[in-house]
């Protein structure tokens, strides 16, 4: 048994750290701050160029980044994947499932295609991956899962609702597994970024606004890119501290943690704040235009 606030992962440094979707955003982020704390890292993502410039961007020895090409909605690739962690890099002792994609649509409209796709990346991409490599951990009971959810894994949005969903399912997948996982070395962190300055709705697919009017891929894209406050950059550094410090959630971004205390003050009426914040948020942008 492990003293509680015992940290199995107090540095990362020597540590090998596993990131899915790590050829963009947050992932890339992830892992170049890791490589600067002295990791060594995995690196995973089903585009490989992206990937391969996440490998260029660090510039270090060749030894110290292992990358291929992975599609979390593969079980035998992401199994493969941590077979090859395990032969080459001696076994993982973090872990990030962070490869996500984002959608909007109403319910009613949204397709089921569409629907399968998002979650079978955004949820069933994160069992994988913890499934995948959390035997390596406990062979060693030492390790350190992070499991990406969002703000949109604390409330419901108009629009969001199969987002919402895979996000509350990785929230509470987490939420149940750290309590499995409790008195051994092996912790488990569940991660909501607020509005976060990636391609996370670029590379979506977006057919309906909050409000329930058409839109595109690149008109809400363009719109994200006004709302979101935080970069990348900051999110690694904020994740990374939530890491070392055992945090079971960590919020990122002030926005995260006001719609975190929103919804504990307001559990019942929140979605009217939602509805207020959108408004003012589309007048500031009509604003800055
Ligand atoms: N950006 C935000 O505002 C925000 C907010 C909350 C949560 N998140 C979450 O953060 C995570 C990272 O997203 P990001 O914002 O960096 O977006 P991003 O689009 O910049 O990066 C996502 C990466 O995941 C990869 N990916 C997508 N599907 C994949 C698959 N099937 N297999 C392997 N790789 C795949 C993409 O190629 C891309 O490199 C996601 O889970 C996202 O839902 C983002």
């Amino acid at each position: 048994m492990v003293a509680p606030g015992d940290k199995a992962v107090k540095t990362l440094e020597h540590k090998v750290v596993v990131i899915t979707g790590a050829g963009s955003g947050i992932g890339r982020a992830l892992a170049l701050s890791a490589l600067k704390q002295g990791a060594n890292v995995a690196l995973s993502d089903w585009n490989l160029p992206a990937v391969e410039e996440t490998r260029r961007l660090a510039d270090v020895t060749p030894g110290r980044i292992l990358v291929r090409q992975v599609d979390v909605r593969s079980d035998d690739e992401v199994g493969a994947f941590a077979d090859l962690v395990q032969s080459k890099m001696g076994g993982a002792h973090v872990v990030v499932n962070n490869a996500g994609v984002s959608l909007s649509d109403a319910v009613g409209s949204m397709k089921r295609e569409d629907f399968a796709w998002l979650m079978d990346i955004n949820f069933w991409g994160v069992v994988r991956g913890t499934e995948a490599f959390l035997p390596q951990m406990k062979t060693r009971d030492e390790g350190h899962v992070v499991n990406i959810s969002s703000v949109f894994g604390l409330i419901g949005v108009p629009g969001q609702s199969a987002y919402n969903a895979s996000k509350f399912a990785v929230r509470g997948f987490t939420e149940a597994l750290a309590q499995e996982l409790e008195g051994s070395r092996i912790h488990v962190s569940v991660v909501c970024p607020g509005g976060i300055k990636t391609g996370i709705v670029a590379n979506g697919r977006h057919y309906q606004t909050a409000n329930g009017e058409a839109t595109t891929t690149e008109e809400t894209a363009k719109k994200f890119e006004q709302l979101a406050g935080t970069t990348s950059e900051r999110a690694a550094e904020i994740i990374w501290k939530g890491v070392m410090r055992n945090d079971a959630r960590i919020l990122v971004g002030p926005d995260a943690r006001l719609i975190q205390a929103m919804v504990r003050l307001f559990p019942n009426t929140y979605p009217s704040l939602v509805r207020t914040g959108m408004a003012l948020s589309e007048r500031l942008r009509g604003i800055r235009m």
